[in-house]
């Protein structure tokens, strides 16, 4: 029981830790850092779920839709995101390591635990990354159809999409489309290409920069300003009416799935190290970053209910649908111009976190040697990058987008909230040890940030926590059959 639970020491750690960073960053860096993680498929594609709900075409009712209410699930979670950012930075600060939530919770929780949080952000960043490959896709086609170009349908929908569709046009394509062995080829190929071309580029170590991150961002924040602001001018108020139409069960289930479109802020706690003065800038960082987005999806939320009934936004790309709808055709090619650029962003900086995460689990000895092999050449984690492009672009061919949210987002909050204990538990554990940054009023915001992602977790399908059980029972039996035995902790 005792090993289970073996910490690994925290001067490991640090002696594994990037060293002589210079501390360049500030408050604002962060925030512009922040901003390029975050925005992306939540903002320009779970939005519409989030909206309207989820139908089966069975007519089961698999969520309820927050209608124009969506701002409110924005707000709640800016809130749930602003806690664990605070604990985030507080172990990102004192353990500035690549692993993330995975060294951190080695160092406070133990082996086990790290184990099943490294297990676990498989699903924030490679199964993530499905779906952000999905509705880049959808946003691509709607793109070439601007440029009159259509691909088939059956070339640009997956298996799952088509089967759990309301729309009965897309769950035709069960009968419509070609078959091999009497199964529909239904596969969503441009989703696929993208995935393997990035994969391609990070294979030859290709790194986002902070400064092609601030093109991204301007760009980002270009697209939704014209969205919002050609949008404001054609609102229908009468498409505010009812306001909250599933009251407060619509607006908790639309935040656990619109949860997506906060993911990636932890990203930036593990800039700590490079940060100045990182008592003043990381909260400013975390939280500023947070405000802003927080804001900005409270505003495209207002505009994107207000310009066509909430039900409409049930689609791939429900921006640029919504400015189609209201007949403003070349601002809604602008948006899907956008919004590729943007999600290529995303893909790239999940995929280029999923190998390194392998990689630290790797050197731990609970992966195989493989894992931690490193590209002569290019000086790349290339053995983990390819197969985490050949998981991500097989995932992509066929999945539905919703369930993959879904999945991602239960994973995910369930790391934060770890990770929100663990801050807790390390303060008692070792007091004395040096925090660059410190949590406010820590057992209040650790074991608020805690109860609050497990809040939001609930408000997913039973669907998700299924799937989430089995992935983590997968998880414990992999470690005893492999991790347990072969981690350089029991080593001599
Ligand atoms: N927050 C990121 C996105 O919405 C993952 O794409």
């Amino acid at each position: 029981m005792n090993q289970l639970f073996q910490r690994k020491p925290i001067s490991d750690l640090l002696a594994e830790g990037p060293h002589g960073l210079k501390r360049v960053l500030g408050a604002g860096d962060l925030i512009m850092l922040a901003i390029g993680a975050v925005i992306g498929a939540g903002i320009f594609s779970s939005i519409g779920t989030a909206a309207a709900g989820e139908v089966l075409p069975t007519g089961e009712i698999v969520r309820y839709g927050a209608g124009p209410a969506l701002i409110f699930s924005f707000v709640l979670l800016g809130i749930v995101c602003g806690l664990a950012g605070l604990c985030y930075a507080e172990l990102a600060s004192m353990i500035p390591q690549a692993g993330s939530a995975y060294a951190y919770s080695y160092a406070t929780l133990g082996e086990l635990i790290a184990w099943i949080i490294g297990w676990d952000l498989i699903l924030e960043y490679a199964v993530g990354n499905i779906a952000v490959a999905i509705a880049w896709s959808g946003y691509f086609n709607s793109l070439l159809s601007g440029f009159g170009i259509d691909l088939p349908q059956y070339l640009t929908h997956g298996y799952r999409t088509a089967l759990l569709s309301s729309d009965p046009a897309v769950h035709a394509l069960l009968q419509t489309a070609p078959r091999v062995a009497g199964i529909p080829l239904l596969l969503n190929v441009p989703a696929a290409l993208i995935v393997g071309a990035i994969t391609c580029l990070l294979y030859i170590g290709v790194r986002e920069s902070v400064r092609a991150n601030n093109v991204m961002v301007v760009i980002k924040l270009i697209v939704l300003t014209v969205f919002v602001g050609l949008g404001a001018m054609h609102i229908d108020p009468a498409n505010y009416k009812p306001f909250a139409p599933n009251g407060w069960a619509g607006i908790h289930q639309g935040a656990a799935i619109v949860f997506f479109a906060y993911i990636g802020f932890d990203a930036i706690s593990t800039a700590a190290e490079e940060t100045k003065n990182p008592q003043r800038n990381m909260p400013i960082g975390i939280l500023g970053g947070l405000a802003i987005c927080t804001l900005i999806y409270v505003i495209v939320g207002i505009v994107a209910t207000g310009l066509v009934p909430y039900q409409q936004l049930r689609a791939a790309d429900p921006l640029a649908r919504a400015l189609e709808v209201a007949g403003l055709q070349t601002a809604s090619w602008f948006v899907a111009f956008g919004a590729v650029v943007s999600l290529t962003a995303v893909l790239l900086v999940f995929q280029y976190g999923q190998p390194r995460i392998f990689l630290a689990m790797a050197r731990d000895g609970l992966l195989p040697g493989w894992a931690a092999k490193i590209h002569p050449k290019y000086r790349t984690p290339h053995v983990t990058t390819v197969l985490t492009g050949v998981v991500v672009a097989v995932g992509a061919l066929f999945a539905d987008e919703n369930e993959i949210y879904d999945l991602t987002n239960i994973g995910t909050l369930f790391a934060f909230a770890i990770v929100c204990i663990g801050v807790l538990v390390l303060r008692y554990q070792e007091p004395e040890r040096p925090r660059p940054f410190r949590v406010p009023f820590v057992w209040g915001v650790s074991l608020a940030g805690a109860a609050a992602c497990l809040y939001v977790m609930k408000g997913l399908p039973t669907h998700a926590w299924e799937r989430f059980g089995i992935w983590l029972v997968a998880g414990i039996l992999l470690y005893f059959v492999y991790g347990y035995r072969k981690s350089n902790l029991r080593r001599p």
